[in-house]
């Protein structure tokens, strides 16, 4: 009698556990050292003979009958477990992937590769030299006295021990022309620095593209046909251009040279202030004392000639893509940069 009310009890109660954790309480209750069976198993020794024999072989058959209700159960939670995990985790394999935003290449990179792949295709080698300069390559080389009114025009960044930010990227006509021989065509393009205060049109930090061609009979002419064709294939348009002249030290005679505006087509608007042209770089036949600044002198007796150039690359960006502030370049405003 007690053997049967013990596993009714037992299989209501093994009907009620919902997890892992309610099936250890059962397992204590009716199964642990302190449970219920091992108490009646514990009590036998007391009992005559006979009865041990008889009681002893149906509370064996009740310990089966618990063990077989326990593991019936345990199997089925962990089944149910392997579900709620499966269901949980599952992945699907055929959802689309997410999206990994990439950068751009920034648009004066992209401008500096055009430039760069234009000149190498008409035969120029693209050089580059130090952004910190000496005040002898900056400037005096270059045909600009100390003292002298002209070194104005360049606001500077003066470092210590007479170095510099270099403010255009001509340096390296006179660090090329050490080393080198003519003829050559190189272009230089690199970042240039001008103590200025920033506006849409102005910035501290630059980038220009040098030009400079150098032989024994090199003419203003190669200058315009060469500026000519670089222009038609940076604005893939044709361009209508002039050479106005000019003054630059290290330049003799010194042309600045301008487009028609790309935003009026010519006729006037406030970008070109109404005049319907547009600087975008001064130019020359390179001075005889950046020749001789260099060390390059001709045995012969003759002069060497050569023309140089020298663009502003955010200038021909901000025509080409009509983009009116100059700072918008440097902001880092993802929205600006992805255009590109
Ligand atoms: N270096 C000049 C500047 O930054 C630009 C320039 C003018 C470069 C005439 C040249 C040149 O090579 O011939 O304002």
């Amino acid at each position: 009698m007690k053997f049967e009310k013990l596993k009714n009890t037992a299989e209501k109660e093994i009907k009620l556990v919902e997890d892992l954790n309610g099936l250890q309480d059962f397992s204590k209750k009716y199964l642990g050292k302190q449970g219920e069976l091992t108490q009646i198993l514990r009590s036998l020794k007391d009992l005559p003979k006979r009865e041990r024999i008889m009681v002893g072989k149906d509370a064996n058959e009740l310990k089966n009958f618990l063990v077989s209700i326990y593991e019936e159960k345990e199997a089925q939670l962990k089944e149910k477990g392997i579900k709620a995990a499966q269901e949980k985790e599952w992945i699907d394999v055929t959802a689309p992937g997410e999206k990994i935003a990439i950068g751009t290449l920034h648009p004066l990179t992209l401008a500096r590769r055009k430039v760069e792949e234009i000149f190498k295709s008409m035969g120029f080698e693209v050089v580059e030299g130090p952004d910190i300069e000496t005040e002898w390559y900056n400037f005096d080389a270059l045909n600009i006295p100390k003292d002298h009114p002209a070194r104005d025009a360049w606001d500077t960044f003066y470092l210590k021990n007479g170095f510099l930010l270099r403010t255009h990227t001509s340096p390296v006509q006179v660090r090329y022309m050490e080393k080198n021989k003519p003829p050559f065509r190189i272009i230089v393009p690199g970042n240039v620095y001008r103590h200025e205060a920033t506006d849409p049109s102005h910035e501290f930090q630059l980038q220009q593209v040098e030009g400079l061609m150098v032989g024994e009979d090199i003419s203003a002419a190669s200058l315009k046909a060469v500026v000519g064709e670089f222009f038609v294939r940076f604005f893939d348009k044709n361009v209508e251009f002039r050479f106005r002249p000019d003054f630059f030290p290290f330049t003799e005679p010194s042309f600045d040279i301008s487009i028609t505006c790309l935003v009026c087509g010519g006729k006037g608007c406030s970008v070109c202030k109404e005049s319907g042209w547009l600087e975008v770089a001064g130019a020359g036949m390179v001075h005889q004392n950046v020749f001789k600044s260099a060390g390059l002198i001709r045995k012969d007796g003759k002069k060497w000639q050569g023309w140089a150039f020298g663009f502003g690359l955010e200038r021909l960006v901000m025509l080409k893509h009509k983009i009116n502030d100059i700072r918008m370049f440097r902001s880092g405003d993802i929205r600006f940069l992805k255009q590109f």
